[in-house]
């Protein structure tokens, strides 16, 4: 099938990627000739474990084009997906569809034959509803359709969650569109995938919902954990003993750091905005979006005391600061709030990240990103491990850090207390 994926940002460039892989001619398109360009030389802009050797495999057997040509690229195309960004207003709760109504707008002026549109951009209940409008003012009814077919991705695992998706949700009403999209996703259905054909409208807020629930179920264990540290329970074996029940579910029971990202603080701040337009208030979301928030102080407070209140001059580390492990993203990351406020309070911070320097903090005087975990450790008084990659999990701490006395605080628990405790290193975890 001949696809076009508008944007390609992180759904459109995975997506468009993997769609080529199973055989589909692809044009990925974006108004950014300079993004567009590296592309065409196979250079990633974002960092997505195995994404490179497919970009460069499927450009190679000429499945997969990029290009910043909207109107060529829509005509070619018998399938488009917009996967713009739909971020969230300045100082507001609702998401921004400008980007999305635009792409509509020129799709609108290059539909000669049939074509479906698909919004894989995660956008709010009746979006379809006016970008099916935008289009019809140019377009007769029977030569388009616009389809809801939201995306579940995770940033560094997208090519496996891709492939081995457990649902593909497709919002349409039209037997013609479910017919071509079922037979698209057919290689993924035949190895397990569930495909599921609901309403343009549900597959919009079936997208909302997944993401407000996982950020729900996040919240619910980082609040256990802060009774459990009160308890003196380990939470790990809270998440084991509660997760086993398949009602409940093992997954997403991580205690940690406030939730971040750029699609979980952004989504639920979005279905509430849709929800108070529908005069509904849901109240569970708004507490997990409220408790959230206050995550970060709360885990400072934790901070200041296991510092018996002492932060001026500590040598501080942090060991990652993107939102979680396995990306480069630092949108909304706890890191962000955590690191300026250290800062201000006169500690002198190091920071490694596998993915490099952060010009977030370029500008923040005692904030140094160091090249390796061995220069960023060493001497420090305090190591905070702020995400959970691999290459922290194994370290000689005692021998890096290379000084008598000095605390971790493990925000991801990825280190055993018994075995740290053991080298005589004084460790606090979270919830344990
Ligand atoms: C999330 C969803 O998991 C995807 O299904 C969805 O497609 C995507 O948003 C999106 O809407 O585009 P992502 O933001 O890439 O994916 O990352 P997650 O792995 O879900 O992690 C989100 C945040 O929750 C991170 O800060 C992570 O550290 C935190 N988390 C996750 C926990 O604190 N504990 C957990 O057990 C799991």
């Amino acid at each position: 099938m001949k696809l076009c994926m508008i944007g390609t940002g992180y759904v459109g460039l995975v997506s468009g990627v993997c769609f080529a892989d199973l055989g589909n001619e692809v044009i990925c398109v974006d108004k950014d000739l300079n993004k567009i360009n590296k592309l065409r030389k196979s250079i990633i802009p974002i960092y997505e474990p195995g994404l490179d050797e497919l970009v460069k495999k499927n450009s190679k057997s000429g499945r997969l084009k990029f290009s910043t040509n909207i109107n060529e690229s829509v005509q070619k195309s018998n399938i488009i997906f917009i996967c713009v960004g739909t971020p969230t207003k300045k100082n507001k709760y609702e998401a921004d569809l400008s980007q999305v109504y635009d792409v509509a707008k020129k799709i609108s002026k290059n539909i000669k034959s049939f074509k479906i549109i698909i919004n894989k951009s995660t956008v709010p209940v009746m979006t379809g509803d006016k970008v099916e409008k935008i289009i019809s003012r140019k377009v007769k009814k029977n030569l388009f359709s616009v389809v809801s077919n939201p995306e579940f991705l995770r940033e560094g695992e997208a090519i496996r969650d891709f492939v081995y998706p457990d649902r593909i949700v497709i919002g349409t009403s039209s037997k013609k569109s479910n017919k071509i999209l079922k037979n698209l996703y057919s290689p993924l259905i035949s190895k397990g995938a569930k495909y599921i054909n609901t309403s343009r409208r549900a597959a919009e807020l079936i997208k909302y919902a997944s993401n407000a629930f996982l950020a729900t179920k996040i919240t619910f264990i980082n609040e256990l954990a802060n009774l459990c540290e009160k308890l003196n329970i380990n939470v790990e074996d809270l998440s084991i003993g509660i997760g086993t029940d398949k009602r409940i579910g093992g997954r997403f029971l991580r205690a940690g750091p406030a939730y971040g990202g750029s699609c979980f603080p952004k989504d639920t701040r979005a279905l509430v905005d849709t929800a108070n337009k529908s005069l509904t208030s849901l109240s569970v979301i708004k507490s997990v979006i409220n408790s959230n928030n206050k995550r970060s102080n709360l885990l400072l407070n934790n901070i200041s005391k296991i510092l018996k209140n002492r932060i001026k001059n500590k040598k501080i580390t942090f060991l990652g600061v993107t939102f979680k492990a396995n990306t480069d993203d630092m949108r909304e990351s706890s890191s962000l709030k955590m690191i300026p406020y250290l800062n201000k309070k006169g500690a002198k911070i190091k920071y490694y990240d596998p993915t490099g320097k952060k010009s977030e903090f370029d500008k923040l005087k005692n904030v140094q990103f160091k090249k390796n975990i061995k220069e960023a450790c060493m001497s420090s008084d305090l190591i905070i491990i702020h995400t959970e990659w691999n290459e922290f999990k194994l370290i000689d701490l005692k021998r890096i850090v290379n000084k008598k006395k000095f605390i971790v605080y493990d925000l991801r628990n990825i280190y055993s207390p018994e075995k740290i405790k053991k080298q005589k290193i004084q460790y606090f975890g979270i919830g344990r």
